[in-house]
């Protein structure tokens, strides 16, 4: 008999706690330890997945198959399950990635905005919606596991990771997070299994403080290296026990509710204590106190932080409460190190067992035994135009406009219309990090309508576009209106941690010589957060924070020329200066406070 027949002698006919119960006691402690490893897919043969009874594998960002495409990716994915099914007792594996805005890593997906855009919309419906149409796009490529929503609650957006909350007030992020885990994880839509959700990086890596972060001489790793720029990632969180309920506890709360099943740990430290050693936080409260039964998963080599030695790290780690340990390189090295402990009495068995019972449990629930590929004839689906069409929704929804002193909304005859700004036609810029690359790139990264294809689109026929990207218009050129689009550069995690957010001094160029040019200038912004731009607001007579709105840029000129009214909300307090962050101060007004956003009527009217 091989070892799937096998293992289906318990997938049948049994409640699931029994069945998991069954193939427990026929697994070795080779076999749990097994399926407490993830390994990144470039570490790894499919081959090796089957002699260790691997539990998981991962895409990281940017952990792409070349080609990158979506049957690529299904191909691909599809190999290390099979051999996850070759494994003694058939057990299939999670494939897991982030797809934090849309199955991001793979060329031809629908990229929706970043989450501070999501949080702009207050729309939870919408968030749910787009969850469900996320795992649609990931089960076509067989990826049964998100590393998502992260419900991080913001406090700096210095912070390079403010982008993938959903904005800085814990009611927000808890409601759209549980949003979020609905959608991904709700079956049904004729699909057979849905995705599993992770609400991440338990707990309070949106609070920690500036120049918190630590670095870790014994960790080689490129990323290490080029650490230096993480300043408030992965740092330390202060505060005491009453903030950490108050603000950055409740969305687990709330994911739990709403039926997340896997959490992963943070980076960051509490009290001098990183939560991946924090038995307190993750035992006694949230498995404990919170009732969490799914599992816990670490983040990428965090556990290597805990100490030089490796073995105290595994031991440390396992004992605080991780069931599944994101490794991802050497997994040898880590599958030794846990045996050894568990030999040497320094783990015990009823950890391991606990450990690999609720990964079972999770796998069970979700029908991977059942079922253990995704759906490829649901690939024609990834990057469909009825896709596009919820993000460019989720586009239109997520525009916040600052400020319209009448020049808003635009007619769509507009004799001419001057654009520049590098990012007015650029896909990359549009997305962000987290979009085919890790940091992201500038450039035609996956296909998508960039803002300026999508006004080309919409402008009466007589209508001439004048496109400049440095805004260097010919001297006589003169419009009724010039739009400029500017954007941060993109980044993720602690590549994106920026001491100064000021406007830099060559976009506030670029709009004084399009100024020129004009009678009315308007403003879009693309940024993981708020910018300081009380400098440049004066110059312009509209502005629009658009976020980081993905592969629809059509969504802004729907806006733009009155088609659909702006609705947005800020998520995020808008700060007037430098000083005013973390925190204005109660003495101090912001720019525009926390829930600002003009409105207009459909058909454009300011109201
Ligand atoms: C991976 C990312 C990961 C990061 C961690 C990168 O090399 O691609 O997925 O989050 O390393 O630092
Ligand atoms: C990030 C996580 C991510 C993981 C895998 C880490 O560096 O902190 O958010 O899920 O990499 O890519």
């Amino acid at each position: 008999m091989t070892g799937y027949q096998s293992a289906s002698l318990y997938k049948r006919h049994t409640p699931p706690a029994e069945r998991v119960t069954a193939l427990l006691s026929q697994m070795t402690l080779a076999e749990k330890i097994g399926q407490m490893t993830q390994v990144e897919k470039n570490s790894i043969t499919p081959e090796a997945v089957a002699a260790y009874g691997i539990g998981s594998v991962l895409s990281g960002g940017g952990g792409n198959p070349t080609p990158n495409t979506p049957e690529t990716w299904a191909r691909m994915t599809r190999r290390y399950q099979e051999a996850a099914l070759r494994s003694r007792l058939g057990i299939p594996l999670l494939y897991g990635t982030d797809a934090v805005h849309g199955h991001n890593n793979v060329v031809g997906a629908t990229i929706f905005p970043h989450n501070a855009g999501l949080g702009a919309t207050r729309d939870p419906e919408l968030v749910e919606r787009i969850g469900r149409i996320t795992a649609v796009e990931l089960l076509a490529t067989h990826v049964h596991w998100n590393f998502a929503p992260c419900v991080a609650v913001p406090q700096d957006i210095r912070w390079g990771r403010a982008y993938e909350g959903f904005g800085e007030q814990t009611g927000l992020v808890a409601q759209m997070g549980a949003a979020a885990i609905r959608g991904l994880q709700e079956a049904g839509n004729g699909r057979r299994q849905a995705v599993l959700a992770c609400a991440k990086h338990y707990v309070g890596d949106g609070g920690t403080v500036w120049g918190s972060a630590g670095q870790y001489e014994w960790i080689q790793d490129n990323w290490q290296r080029a650490g230096s720029q993480y300043q408030i990632d992965q740092g330390e969180m202060t505060g005491d026990e009453t903030m950490l309920r108050a603000i950055h506890l409740p969305p687990y709360r709330a994911a739990i509710e709403a039926g997340v099943r896997s959490i992963m740990v943070s980076f960051s430290s509490w009290g001098g204590l990183k939560l991946h050693a924090h038995k307190y936080l993750l035992t006694d409260v949230l498995k404990g106190e919170m009732g969490f039964t799914g599992f816990l998963i670490s983040d990428w080599m965090a556990i290597d932080q805990l100490d030089p030695d490796f073995y105290t790290c595994v031991v440390t780690a396992v004992n605080a409460g991780l069931d599944m340990i994101m490794v991802p390189f050497d997994y040898r090295r880590f599958i030794s190190t846990l045996t050894q402990a568990v030999e040497k009495g320094d783990v015990s068995p009823t950890r391991i067992e606990d450990a690999a019972r609720r990964i079972l449990t999770v796998k069970q629930e979700m029908g991977l035994f059942e079922h253990p590929f995704g759906d490829e004839s649901l690939l024609p689906q990834v990057g469909s135009q009825a896709h596009r069409q919820a993000a460019r929704e989720a586009v239109r929804r997520s525009l916040v406009l600052l400020k319209n002193e009448g020049a808003l909304p635009l007619s769509r005859q507009t004799p001419r219309l001057l654009v520049s700004g590098a990012a007015a036609d650029d896909v990359g810029l549009q997305c962000g990090g987290w979009t085919i690359e890790w940091q992201g790139q500038s450039g035609p990264v996956t296909p998508g309508t960039t803002f300026l294809a999508g006004v080309r689109d919409m402008v009466a026929a007589e209508t001439a576009v004048y496109y400049q990207p440095d805004g260097r218009f010919p001297a006589h050129l003169t419009a009724d209106a010039g739009i400029v689009v500017l954007s941060e550069p993109p980044y993720a995690e602690g590549a994106g941690d920026r001491a100064d957010l000021t406007l830099p001094a060559s976009d506030i160029a670029l709009i004084e010589r399009v100024r020129s040019h004009c009678q009315q200038l308007i403003v879009i912004l693309y940024s993981g957060r708020p910018l300081i731009i009380t400098d440049c607001l004066p110059h312009c007579d509209a502005f629009i924070a658009a976020w980081l709105p993905g592969s629809e840029g059509q969504g802004i000129s729907d806006v733009l020329f009155g088609d659909y009214p702006f609705s947005g909300k800020l998520p995020f307090t808008w700060p007037r200066s430098m000083n005013q962050i973390p925190a204005c101060p109660p003495e101090d007004s912001p720019l525009f406070p926390y829930g600002y956003g003009l409105t207009t009527n459909e058909g454009g009217e300011a109201i």
